[in-house]
Protein backbone atom coordinates (compact mmCIF):
# COMPACT_ATOMS: atom_id res chain seq x y z
CA UNK A 1 0.00 0.00 0.00
CA UNK A 2 0.78 3.64 -0.48
CA UNK A 3 3.72 5.12 1.42
CA UNK A 4 3.33 7.35 4.42
CA UNK A 5 1.41 10.20 3.57
CA UNK A 6 2.35 12.93 6.06
CA UNK A 7 5.47 13.28 8.49
CA UNK A 8 3.30 14.66 10.91
CA UNK A 9 1.48 12.27 12.95
CA UNK A 10 -2.34 12.49 12.24
CA UNK A 11 -4.89 10.54 14.94
CA UNK A 12 -7.75 9.01 14.10
CA UNK A 13 -10.27 7.81 16.14
CA UNK A 14 -12.26 4.83 15.38
CA UNK A 15 -15.74 3.74 17.05
CA UNK A 16 -17.68 0.43 15.88
CA UNK A 17 -20.99 -0.37 16.64
CA UNK A 18 -20.66 -3.15 19.37
CA UNK A 19 -20.73 -6.31 17.93
CA UNK A 20 -18.39 -8.53 16.05
CA UNK A 21 -19.44 -8.32 12.80
CA UNK A 22 -18.78 -3.99 13.26
CA UNK A 23 -15.41 -4.56 15.39
CA UNK A 24 -13.61 -7.16 12.70
CA UNK A 25 -14.04 -4.35 9.60
CA UNK A 26 -12.94 -2.01 12.06
CA UNK A 27 -9.93 -3.47 13.07
CA UNK A 28 -8.69 -4.02 9.48
CA UNK A 29 -9.17 -0.66 8.93
CA UNK A 30 -7.39 0.87 11.98
CA UNK A 31 -4.87 -1.44 10.80
CA UNK A 32 -4.55 0.38 7.56
CA UNK A 33 -4.77 3.87 8.52
CA UNK A 34 -1.93 2.75 11.08
CA UNK A 35 0.48 0.80 8.91
CA UNK A 36 -0.46 2.35 5.39
CA UNK A 37 -1.30 5.60 6.27
CA UNK A 38 1.07 6.56 9.52
CA UNK A 39 -1.66 7.38 11.70
CA UNK A 40 -2.31 7.40 15.31
CA UNK A 41 -4.88 4.87 16.26
CA UNK A 42 -7.27 5.25 19.31
CA UNK A 43 -9.66 2.20 18.92
CA UNK A 44 -12.53 1.98 21.12
CA UNK A 45 -14.82 -0.45 21.98
CA UNK A 46 -17.36 -1.30 24.98
CA UNK A 47 -15.93 -2.35 28.58
CA UNK A 48 -17.82 -5.29 27.71
CA UNK A 49 -16.32 -6.30 24.44
CA UNK A 50 -12.89 -5.05 25.42
CA UNK A 51 -12.63 -7.36 28.46
CA UNK A 52 -13.97 -10.14 25.71
CA UNK A 53 -10.89 -9.27 23.53
CA UNK A 54 -8.72 -9.33 26.07
CA UNK A 55 -10.03 -12.91 27.45
CA UNK A 56 -9.78 -14.15 23.74
CA UNK A 57 -5.75 -13.34 24.28
CA UNK A 58 -5.62 -10.93 21.76
CA UNK A 59 -1.71 -10.10 22.01
CA UNK A 60 -1.86 -6.30 21.09
CA UNK A 61 -4.65 -5.72 23.21
CA UNK A 62 -2.72 -7.20 26.03
CA UNK A 63 0.99 -5.97 25.33
CA UNK A 64 -0.11 -2.19 23.84
CA UNK A 65 1.07 -0.72 21.47
CA UNK A 66 2.78 3.10 21.43
CA UNK A 67 0.57 4.39 18.19
CA UNK A 68 -2.17 1.78 18.10
CA UNK A 69 -4.17 2.38 21.64
CA UNK A 70 -7.42 0.77 22.73
CA UNK A 71 -10.11 2.42 24.97
CA UNK A 72 -13.30 1.69 26.28
CA UNK A 73 -16.15 3.20 27.46
CA UNK A 74 -19.47 1.78 29.05
CA UNK A 75 -22.49 0.71 27.46
CA UNK A 76 -24.72 1.25 29.79
CA UNK A 77 -26.33 -1.93 30.43
CA UNK A 78 -26.40 -4.42 33.29
CA UNK A 79 -23.47 -6.97 33.15
CA UNK A 80 -24.09 -10.04 30.52
CA UNK A 81 -22.21 -13.44 30.22
CA UNK A 82 -19.03 -12.91 28.02
CA UNK A 83 -19.74 -16.34 26.25
CA UNK A 84 -22.60 -14.31 25.09
CA UNK A 85 -23.72 -11.62 22.76
CA UNK A 86 -25.73 -8.65 23.87
CA UNK A 87 -29.47 -8.00 22.61
CA UNK A 88 -29.66 -5.83 19.89
CA UNK A 89 -33.00 -3.52 21.03
CA UNK A 90 -30.65 -3.28 24.88
CA UNK A 91 -28.08 -1.80 23.06
CA UNK A 92 -29.82 0.24 20.33
CA UNK A 93 -31.63 1.81 23.27
CA UNK A 94 -29.15 2.34 24.99
CA UNK A 95 -26.40 4.23 22.57
CA UNK A 96 -28.45 7.36 22.20
CA UNK A 97 -28.97 7.83 25.97
CA UNK A 98 -25.36 6.57 27.43
CA UNK A 99 -22.71 6.63 24.71
CA UNK A 100 -22.38 10.04 23.83
CA UNK A 101 -21.39 11.19 27.32
CA UNK A 102 -18.47 9.27 28.07
CA UNK A 103 -17.28 9.08 24.56
CA UNK A 104 -16.82 13.27 24.90
CA UNK A 105 -15.04 12.85 27.93
CA UNK A 106 -12.80 10.24 26.03
CA UNK A 107 -12.21 12.34 23.78
CA UNK A 108 -11.30 16.01 25.84
CA UNK A 109 -9.05 13.56 27.20
CA UNK A 110 -6.93 12.42 24.23
CA UNK A 111 -6.76 16.37 23.18
CA UNK A 112 -5.83 17.23 26.49
CA UNK A 113 -1.92 18.62 26.04
CA UNK A 114 -1.26 16.06 28.64
CA UNK A 115 -2.33 12.81 27.12
CA UNK A 116 0.58 12.01 25.34
CA UNK A 117 -1.22 11.77 22.26
CA UNK A 118 -1.33 13.25 18.97
CA UNK A 119 -4.48 15.86 18.65
CA UNK A 120 -7.46 14.16 17.37
CA UNK A 121 -7.60 14.76 13.69
CA UNK A 122 -10.57 12.58 12.67
CA UNK A 123 -12.81 10.29 13.53
CA UNK A 124 -14.02 7.66 12.08
CA UNK A 125 -17.48 6.03 13.18
CA UNK A 126 -19.74 3.17 12.64
CA UNK A 127 -22.48 3.93 10.25
CA UNK A 128 -25.36 3.02 13.25
CA UNK A 129 -22.87 5.16 15.55
CA UNK A 130 -23.33 8.42 13.74
CA UNK A 131 -23.92 10.27 17.46
CA UNK A 132 -19.91 10.35 16.97
CA UNK A 133 -20.44 12.45 13.92
CA UNK A 134 -21.50 15.23 16.43
CA UNK A 135 -18.46 15.03 18.00
CA UNK A 136 -16.46 15.91 15.49
CA UNK A 137 -18.65 18.43 14.19
CA UNK A 138 -17.65 19.92 17.67
CA UNK A 139 -13.96 19.06 16.74
CA UNK A 140 -14.33 20.25 13.53
CA UNK A 141 -12.15 17.20 12.45
CA UNK A 142 -13.56 14.88 9.28
CA UNK A 143 -16.26 12.78 11.05
CA UNK A 144 -16.31 9.44 8.53
CA UNK A 145 -19.19 6.70 8.42
CA UNK A 146 -18.10 3.54 8.06
CA UNK A 147 -20.48 1.25 6.79
CA UNK A 148 -18.99 -2.52 7.50
CA UNK A 149 -22.15 -3.95 5.59
CA UNK A 150 -23.30 -4.13 1.91
CA UNK A 151 -23.87 -1.14 0.09
CA UNK A 152 -27.28 -2.87 -1.04
CA UNK A 153 -28.36 -3.35 2.86
CA UNK A 154 -27.64 0.43 3.11
CA UNK A 155 -29.70 1.14 0.20
CA UNK A 156 -32.38 -0.91 1.71
CA UNK A 157 -32.20 0.76 5.57
CA UNK A 158 -31.76 4.25 3.85
CA UNK A 159 -35.40 3.82 2.52
CA UNK A 160 -37.45 2.22 5.98
CA UNK A 161 -39.28 5.67 6.13
CA UNK A 162 -40.13 5.08 2.69
CA UNK A 163 -41.29 1.72 2.96
CA UNK A 164 -43.32 2.75 6.34
CA UNK A 165 -44.75 5.37 4.12
CA UNK A 166 -45.75 2.78 1.86
CA UNK A 167 -47.46 0.68 4.36
CA UNK A 168 -44.99 -1.79 4.39
CA UNK A 169 -43.46 -1.11 7.88
CA UNK A 170 -43.27 -1.83 10.15
CA UNK A 171 -45.70 -5.41 9.45
CA UNK A 172 -48.06 -6.49 12.13
CA UNK A 173 -49.52 -9.45 13.02
CA UNK A 174 -49.59 -12.18 10.43
CA UNK A 175 -47.65 -11.84 7.61
CA UNK A 176 -48.89 -13.24 4.40
CA UNK A 177 -46.49 -14.67 1.38
CA UNK A 178 -48.79 -12.65 -1.22
CA UNK A 179 -47.09 -9.59 0.99
CA UNK A 180 -43.54 -10.86 1.12
CA UNK A 181 -43.81 -10.74 -2.55
CA UNK A 182 -44.66 -6.89 -3.45
CA UNK A 183 -42.27 -5.90 -5.70
CA UNK A 184 -40.50 -3.01 -4.77
CA UNK A 185 -38.95 -0.88 -7.74
CA UNK A 186 -38.84 2.22 -6.66
CA UNK A 187 -35.39 2.25 -5.02
CA UNK A 188 -32.32 3.68 -6.80
CA UNK A 189 -29.99 1.55 -7.82
CA UNK A 190 -31.99 -2.20 -6.83
CA UNK A 191 -33.85 -4.06 -9.02
CA UNK A 192 -36.39 -6.91 -8.81
CA UNK A 193 -37.08 -6.60 -5.09
CA UNK A 194 -39.67 -7.77 -3.20
CA UNK A 195 -40.87 -6.94 0.12
CA UNK A 196 -39.09 -10.31 1.65
CA UNK A 197 -35.48 -9.18 0.42
CA UNK A 198 -35.73 -5.80 2.88
CA UNK A 199 -33.66 -6.32 6.28
CA UNK A 200 -36.03 -8.39 9.00
CA UNK A 201 -36.30 -5.29 11.01
CA UNK A 202 -39.63 -4.31 9.94
CA UNK A 203 -41.44 -7.86 10.13
CA UNK A 204 -43.33 -8.36 13.37
CA UNK A 205 -41.38 -11.35 14.35
CA UNK A 206 -38.00 -8.94 14.98
CA UNK A 207 -37.16 -7.04 18.20
CA UNK A 208 -39.88 -4.43 16.26
CA UNK A 209 -40.12 -0.42 15.84
CA UNK A 210 -37.04 0.30 18.17
CA UNK A 211 -34.74 -1.40 15.45
CA UNK A 212 -36.42 -0.73 12.90
CA UNK A 213 -36.53 3.16 13.73
CA UNK A 214 -32.94 3.55 14.93
CA UNK A 215 -31.24 1.61 11.55
CA UNK A 216 -33.36 4.19 9.24
CA UNK A 217 -32.70 6.59 11.08
CA UNK A 218 -28.74 6.54 11.51
CA UNK A 219 -28.52 5.45 7.45
CA UNK A 220 -30.20 8.82 6.87
CA UNK A 221 -27.33 10.53 9.01
CA UNK A 222 -24.84 9.05 7.36
CA UNK A 223 -25.53 12.57 5.08
CA UNK A 224 -24.16 14.41 8.32
CA UNK A 225 -20.54 12.50 7.55
CA UNK A 226 -17.60 14.64 5.60
CA UNK A 227 -17.49 10.70 3.59
CA UNK A 228 -18.57 7.00 3.95
CA UNK A 229 -16.67 4.55 3.58
CA UNK A 230 -17.96 1.25 2.34
CA UNK A 231 -16.65 -2.42 2.85
CA UNK A 232 -18.16 -3.51 -0.62
CA UNK A 233 -16.46 -2.96 -3.70
CA UNK A 234 -17.37 -1.44 -6.97
CA UNK A 235 -17.48 -4.39 -9.27
CA UNK A 236 -19.90 -6.39 -6.78
CA UNK A 237 -22.18 -3.14 -6.02
CA UNK A 238 -21.93 -0.32 -8.84
CA UNK A 239 -25.35 0.55 -9.71
CA UNK A 240 -26.40 0.91 -5.78
CA UNK A 241 -22.68 2.60 -5.32
CA UNK A 242 -23.83 4.89 -8.20
CA UNK A 243 -27.34 5.64 -6.91
CA UNK A 244 -25.66 6.20 -3.24
CA UNK A 245 -23.37 8.92 -5.10
CA UNK A 246 -26.26 10.58 -7.31
CA UNK A 247 -29.52 10.03 -6.10
CA UNK A 248 -29.30 10.44 -1.87
CA UNK A 249 -27.54 13.65 -2.14
CA UNK A 250 -24.78 11.80 0.55
CA UNK A 251 -21.45 13.20 0.78
CA UNK A 252 -18.63 11.28 -1.40
CA UNK A 253 -18.79 7.92 -1.05
CA UNK A 254 -15.79 5.15 -1.20
CA UNK A 255 -16.03 1.28 -1.84
CA UNK A 256 -12.82 0.10 -0.25
CA UNK A 257 -13.93 -3.99 0.87
CA UNK A 258 -13.00 -6.36 0.87
CA UNK A 259 -11.08 -4.47 4.01
CA UNK A 260 -9.79 -7.93 4.89
CA UNK A 261 -8.06 -8.30 1.39
CA UNK A 262 -6.96 -4.25 1.47
CA UNK A 263 -5.21 -4.33 5.21
CA UNK A 264 -3.82 -7.87 4.46
CA UNK A 265 -0.90 -5.82 2.50
CA UNK A 266 -0.44 -3.60 5.54
CA UNK A 267 2.60 -4.64 8.41
CA UNK A 268 -0.19 -3.92 11.37
CA UNK A 269 0.61 -4.44 14.82
CA UNK A 270 -2.96 -5.91 14.98
CA UNK A 271 -1.00 -9.40 13.70
CA UNK A 272 -4.10 -11.86 14.28
CA UNK A 273 -6.11 -12.08 11.00
CA UNK A 274 -9.29 -12.11 12.48
CA UNK A 275 -9.80 -10.90 16.37
CA UNK A 276 -12.92 -11.95 17.82
CA UNK A 277 -14.55 -11.60 21.20
CA UNK A 278 -15.16 -15.12 21.31
CA UNK A 279 -11.97 -18.19 22.58
CA UNK A 280 -11.10 -20.39 19.53
CA UNK A 281 -11.61 -24.16 19.59
CA UNK A 282 -8.12 -25.44 18.46
CA UNK A 283 -8.87 -28.30 16.55
CA UNK A 284 -9.93 -27.55 13.11
CA UNK A 285 -7.08 -26.86 10.58
CA UNK A 286 -5.14 -30.33 11.05
CA UNK A 287 -9.03 -31.73 10.69
CA UNK A 288 -9.11 -30.25 7.55
CA UNK A 289 -5.61 -31.39 6.66
CA UNK A 290 -6.73 -34.62 6.27
CA UNK A 291 -9.71 -33.90 4.13
CA UNK A 292 -9.91 -33.96 0.31
CA UNK A 293 -9.76 -30.81 -1.48
CA UNK A 294 -13.15 -29.19 -1.62
CA UNK A 295 -15.19 -31.80 0.09
CA UNK A 296 -16.19 -30.02 3.52
CA UNK A 297 -19.08 -28.01 3.95
CA UNK A 298 -18.71 -25.48 6.60
CA UNK A 299 -21.19 -24.43 8.70
CA UNK A 300 -21.60 -21.13 10.85
CA UNK A 301 -24.11 -18.72 11.61
CA UNK A 302 -21.82 -15.59 12.88
CA UNK A 303 -22.26 -14.36 16.45
CA UNK A 304 -25.29 -13.26 16.88
CA UNK A 305 -28.00 -15.46 15.11
CA UNK A 306 -29.99 -17.29 17.40
CA UNK A 307 -31.74 -20.89 16.34
CA UNK A 308 -34.59 -23.08 18.14
CA UNK A 309 -33.93 -26.67 19.34
CA UNK A 310 -35.86 -27.84 16.36
CA UNK A 311 -33.91 -25.95 14.01
CA UNK A 312 -31.09 -26.94 15.12
CA UNK A 313 -31.73 -30.19 14.89
CA UNK A 314 -33.15 -30.01 11.00
CA UNK A 315 -29.98 -28.85 10.12
CA UNK A 316 -28.18 -31.25 12.60
CA UNK A 317 -30.15 -34.44 10.45
CA UNK A 318 -30.19 -32.33 7.26
CA UNK A 319 -26.16 -32.32 7.20
CA UNK A 320 -25.95 -36.42 8.43
CA UNK A 321 -28.75 -37.29 5.40
CA UNK A 322 -26.31 -35.61 2.81
CA UNK A 323 -23.43 -37.62 3.36
CA UNK A 324 -20.97 -34.56 2.78
CA UNK A 325 -18.23 -34.07 5.60
CA UNK A 326 -18.87 -31.03 7.05
CA UNK A 327 -17.24 -28.36 9.43
CA UNK A 328 -20.26 -27.09 12.11
CA UNK A 329 -19.44 -24.27 14.21
CA UNK A 330 -21.62 -23.94 17.03
CA UNK A 331 -21.92 -20.88 19.63
CA UNK A 332 -22.77 -21.87 23.18
CA UNK A 333 -25.23 -19.75 22.88
CA UNK A 334 -26.65 -20.36 19.37
CA UNK A 335 -30.16 -22.44 20.82
CA UNK A 336 -32.54 -19.71 21.91
CA UNK A 337 -32.84 -20.16 26.16
CA UNK A 338 -30.71 -23.14 26.04
CA UNK A 339 -27.24 -24.42 25.71
CA UNK A 340 -26.41 -25.46 21.92
CA UNK A 341 -26.17 -29.04 21.65
CA UNK A 342 -26.30 -31.69 18.66
CA UNK A 343 -28.49 -35.32 19.16
CA UNK A 344 -26.21 -37.49 20.87
CA UNK A 345 -27.10 -39.61 17.63
CA UNK A 346 -26.57 -37.04 15.48
CA UNK A 347 -23.02 -37.36 16.87
CA UNK A 348 -22.14 -40.59 17.18
CA UNK A 349 -23.46 -41.54 13.23
CA UNK A 350 -21.72 -38.42 11.96
CA UNK A 351 -18.20 -38.75 13.88
CA UNK A 352 -16.16 -40.16 11.10
CA UNK A 353 -17.07 -37.25 8.64
CA UNK A 354 -18.22 -34.52 10.79
CA UNK A 355 -16.26 -31.49 13.03
CA UNK A 356 -18.36 -30.11 15.61
CA UNK A 357 -16.67 -26.61 17.30
CA UNK A 358 -17.67 -23.73 19.37
CA UNK A 359 -15.94 -21.17 17.75
CA UNK A 360 -13.03 -20.84 14.76
CA UNK A 361 -10.77 -18.53 13.25
CA UNK A 362 -13.61 -18.18 10.29
CA UNK A 363 -11.43 -16.27 6.90
CA UNK A 364 -8.56 -19.41 7.42
CA UNK A 365 -11.01 -22.03 7.43
CA UNK A 366 -12.75 -20.33 4.09
CA UNK A 367 -9.45 -20.16 2.96
CA UNK A 368 -8.96 -23.69 3.55
CA UNK A 369 -8.68 -25.97 0.34
CA UNK A 370 -10.77 -28.78 1.86
CA UNK A 371 -13.34 -26.04 1.99
CA UNK A 372 -15.81 -26.85 -0.65
CA UNK A 373 -19.40 -24.81 1.12
CA UNK A 374 -20.65 -22.57 3.05
CA UNK A 375 -23.52 -23.16 4.95
CA UNK A 376 -24.47 -19.23 6.14
CA UNK A 377 -26.70 -17.07 7.84
CA UNK A 378 -25.27 -14.32 5.25
CA UNK A 379 -24.15 -11.68 7.26
CA UNK A 380 -21.96 -9.85 5.35
CA UNK A 381 -19.05 -10.31 6.49
CA UNK A 382 -19.65 -13.94 6.26
CA UNK A 383 -20.38 -13.41 2.59
CA UNK A 384 -17.87 -11.69 1.86
CA UNK A 385 -14.97 -13.39 2.88
CA UNK A 386 -16.81 -16.87 1.53
CA UNK A 387 -16.12 -14.82 -2.14
CA UNK A 388 -12.84 -13.85 -1.09
CA UNK A 389 -12.18 -17.47 -0.54
CA UNK A 390 -14.18 -18.52 -3.95
CA UNK A 391 -16.45 -20.72 -1.90
CA UNK A 392 -20.29 -21.32 -2.72
CA UNK A 393 -22.61 -20.75 -0.53
CA UNK A 394 -26.41 -22.34 0.64
CA UNK A 395 -27.91 -19.44 2.41
CA UNK A 396 -30.25 -19.69 5.35
CA UNK A 397 -30.62 -15.09 6.10
CA UNK A 398 -31.72 -14.75 9.80
CA UNK A 399 -32.16 -11.48 10.42
CA UNK A 400 -31.44 -7.40 9.26
CA UNK A 401 -29.90 -6.90 6.29
CA UNK A 402 -28.95 -10.46 5.49
CA UNK A 403 -32.09 -11.09 3.66
CA UNK A 404 -30.93 -8.26 1.43
CA UNK A 405 -27.47 -9.99 0.99
CA UNK A 406 -29.13 -13.53 0.41
CA UNK A 407 -31.21 -11.66 -2.79
CA UNK A 408 -27.57 -10.61 -3.61
CA UNK A 409 -25.55 -13.62 -3.17
CA UNK A 410 -28.27 -15.78 -5.30
CA UNK A 411 -30.06 -13.75 -8.05
CA UNK A 412 -26.99 -11.27 -9.02
CA UNK A 413 -23.62 -12.71 -8.30
CA UNK A 414 -24.87 -16.30 -8.87
CA UNK A 415 -22.73 -17.93 -5.69
CA UNK A 416 -25.11 -18.79 -3.53
CA UNK A 417 -28.36 -21.07 -3.41
CA UNK A 418 -31.36 -19.99 -0.66
CA UNK A 419 -32.51 -22.43 1.93
CA UNK A 420 -36.23 -22.24 3.15
CA UNK A 421 -36.96 -20.05 6.39
CA UNK A 422 -38.79 -22.76 7.78
CA UNK A 423 -35.92 -25.62 7.91
CA UNK A 424 -36.40 -28.90 6.90
CA UNK A 425 -34.26 -31.67 6.80
CA UNK A 426 -34.47 -33.38 3.81
CA UNK A 427 -34.11 -29.74 2.11
CA UNK A 428 -30.51 -29.38 3.69
CA UNK A 429 -29.85 -32.86 2.69
CA UNK A 430 -31.04 -31.94 -1.16
CA UNK A 431 -29.23 -28.94 -1.34
CA UNK A 432 -26.29 -29.83 0.56
CA UNK A 433 -25.95 -32.70 -2.09
CA UNK A 434 -26.65 -30.14 -4.50
CA UNK A 435 -23.69 -27.57 -3.79
CA UNK A 436 -21.10 -30.09 -2.68
CA UNK A 437 -21.48 -32.29 -5.68
CA UNK A 438 -23.74 -31.35 -8.00
CA UNK A 439 -23.86 -29.36 -11.36
CA UNK A 440 -25.44 -26.55 -9.82
CA UNK A 441 -22.60 -26.46 -7.12
CA UNK A 442 -19.79 -26.63 -9.81
CA UNK A 443 -21.66 -23.79 -11.67
CA UNK A 444 -21.29 -21.68 -8.62
CA UNK A 445 -18.08 -22.68 -7.46
CA UNK A 446 -16.92 -21.32 -10.89
CA UNK A 447 -18.79 -18.31 -10.71
CA UNK A 448 -17.07 -17.70 -7.15
CA UNK A 449 -13.79 -18.43 -8.20
CA UNK A 450 -14.17 -15.74 -11.02
CA UNK A 451 -15.65 -13.17 -8.21
CA UNK A 452 -12.70 -14.20 -5.99
CA UNK A 453 -10.12 -12.77 -8.74
CA UNK A 454 -12.29 -9.98 -8.77
CA UNK A 455 -12.12 -9.35 -5.07
CA UNK A 456 -8.48 -9.65 -5.28
CA UNK A 457 -7.58 -7.32 -8.15
CA UNK A 458 -9.69 -4.67 -6.52
CA UNK A 459 -8.27 -4.80 -3.38
CA UNK A 460 -5.15 -6.61 -3.48
CA UNK A 461 -2.93 -4.62 -6.03
CA UNK A 462 -2.10 -0.98 -7.09
CA UNK A 463 -4.66 1.03 -9.33
CA UNK A 464 -7.60 -2.00 -8.35
CA UNK A 465 -10.85 0.02 -7.43
CA UNK A 466 -10.68 -0.58 -3.67
CA UNK A 467 -7.10 0.30 -3.31
CA UNK A 468 -7.45 3.32 -4.92
CA UNK A 469 -10.75 4.18 -3.39
CA UNK A 470 -9.13 4.05 0.03
CA UNK A 471 -6.15 6.13 -1.29
CA UNK A 472 -8.55 8.87 -2.41
CA UNK A 473 -10.26 8.56 0.92
CA UNK A 474 -7.12 9.55 3.19
CA UNK A 475 -5.87 12.12 0.37
CA UNK A 476 -9.16 13.97 0.07
CA UNK A 477 -10.97 13.00 3.61
CA UNK A 478 -8.95 11.92 6.24
CA UNK A 479 -5.81 13.49 5.91
CA UNK A 480 -6.60 16.87 3.62
C1 LIG B 1 -23.95 -9.01 11.94
C2 LIG B 1 -24.89 -9.30 10.80
O1 LIG B 1 -25.15 -10.67 10.74
C3 LIG B 1 -24.41 -8.84 9.49
O2 LIG B 1 -25.38 -9.06 8.51
C4 LIG B 1 -24.06 -7.42 9.54
O3 LIG B 1 -23.58 -7.04 8.29
C5 LIG B 1 -23.01 -7.23 10.59
O4 LIG B 1 -23.47 -7.67 11.84
P1 LIG B 1 -22.70 -11.40 12.28
O5 LIG B 1 -24.04 -11.99 12.42
O6 LIG B 1 -21.73 -11.65 13.34
O7 LIG B 1 -22.77 -9.82 12.02
O8 LIG B 1 -22.16 -11.98 10.89
P2 LIG B 1 -21.00 -11.54 9.93
O9 LIG B 1 -21.26 -10.21 9.34
O10 LIG B 1 -20.85 -12.64 8.97
O11 LIG B 1 -19.71 -11.40 10.84
C6 LIG B 1 -19.17 -12.46 11.59
C7 LIG B 1 -17.68 -12.26 11.69
O12 LIG B 1 -17.19 -13.09 12.74
C8 LIG B 1 -16.96 -12.65 10.42
O13 LIG B 1 -15.93 -11.73 10.14
C9 LIG B 1 -16.36 -14.01 10.74
O14 LIG B 1 -15.13 -14.25 10.10
C10 LIG B 1 -16.18 -13.94 12.23
N1 LIG B 1 -16.33 -15.28 12.82
C11 LIG B 1 -17.55 -15.86 12.85
C12 LIG B 1 -15.22 -15.93 13.28
O15 LIG B 1 -14.11 -15.42 13.20
N2 LIG B 1 -15.37 -17.16 13.79
C13 LIG B 1 -16.55 -17.79 13.88
O16 LIG B 1 -16.60 -18.94 14.35
C14 LIG B 1 -17.69 -17.11 13.39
Amino acid sequence: MGSKMSEKKRHAVLIPFPAQGHINPFLHLANLLHSSYGFHITFINTHFNHQRLIRSGHPSLTAGHPSFRFESIPDGLPPSDPESGQFMPDLISSIPINFPSPFLRLLENLNSPVSGVPPISCIVCDGMMTFALDAAGGLEVPGITFWTASACGFMAYFHFDALARRGLAPLKGEVSEELLDIPIDWIPGMKQIRVRDMPSFHRPTDPGDIVFNYIGREARRAAKATAIIVNTLEELERPILDAMATDLLLPPVYAVGPISLLSCLSQSPIKRSVPTVLLEDGDCLPWLNGRKQGSVLYVNFGSIVMLSELELEEFAWGLAGSCCDFLWVIRRDLVTDSTAVVPVQFALETKERGLVVSWCDQERILAHPAVGGFLTHSGWNSTVESIAAGVPMICWPFLAEQMTNCKYVCSEWGVGVEIGSNVKREEVAVMVREVMRGEKGKEMRKKAGEWKIKLEDAASTEGGSSFVNMQNAVKHVILP
